[in-house]
């Protein structure tokens, strides 16, 4: 349902109390203080770097709270975009929110949106394959993509290399994608 300026509300917002919005900046604080609250899942990521990728973020608002947050980043590509990827990072949902939907509801936002720019594929580095799978997401060898996650692997500094990492690759075609060769 969109409910004017492009906010969704999932379901409708006399029924819910949470809604799904683009990020701004004033969010960044409560979008850090989501990230720090889970060291295990996600990777750290200063407010500097919020602030300057904020166009790339997702928040669910509850009141004036920030319960849970979704972000992408496009990957690279070399001279033309024969195979143009997007990263779904920076997903989580606060505890006291979990299983009431606000995972689903950012994640199908955040698809909608990437969907836009016709990427071929939408990635995942992720602990809960059985959360993603959900929204067609299938598992890939890490190599395929090896080449494409490297920017964020190559600043990890919690395993040596992404093959001993137990993050699982995942990834999800998107219909109608724009290619050049
Ligand atoms: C994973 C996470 C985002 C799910 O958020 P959530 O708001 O609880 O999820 P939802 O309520 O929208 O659940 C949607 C569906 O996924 C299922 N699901 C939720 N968490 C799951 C999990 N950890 N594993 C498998 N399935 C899960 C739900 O049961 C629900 O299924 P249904 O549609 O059949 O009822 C949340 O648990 C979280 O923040 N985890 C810690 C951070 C993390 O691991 N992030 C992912 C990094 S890639």
């Amino acid at each position: 349902m969109l409910a004017g300026d492009g906010l969704v509300a999932f379901p409708p917002m006399n029924e819910s109390p949470f809604e799904i919005r683009p990020a701004v900046f004033r969010d960044a604080a409560g979008i850090v203080r989501l990230i720090r609250a889970h060291p295990e899942e996600l990777v750290p990521r200063s407010v500097s770097d919020v602030l300057q990728n904020i166009d790339r973020f997702h928040v669910a608002v509850a009141g004036d709270e920030i319960v849970g947050v979704v972000a992408w980043s496009i990957l690279p590509e070399l001279g033309t975009a024969q195979h143009p990827s997007v990263e779904l990072k920076t997903l989580a949902v606060d505890r006291n929110w979990r299983k009431r939907g606000v995972g689903a509801a950012l994640v199908s936002r955040a698809l909608e949106h990437i969907a836009q720019l016709r990427p071929e594929h939408v990635l995942v580095l992720t602990f809960v394959p059985e959360f993603f799978r959900k929204f067609g997401f299938t598992e890939v060898p890490k190599d395929k993509f090896m080449h494409k996650l490297y920017t964020g692997c190559v600043n990890c500094t919690r395993y040596d290399n992404p093959f001993t990492c137990p993050e699982i690759a995942m990834a999800k075609p998107i219909a109608g994608a724009t290619t050049s060769a």
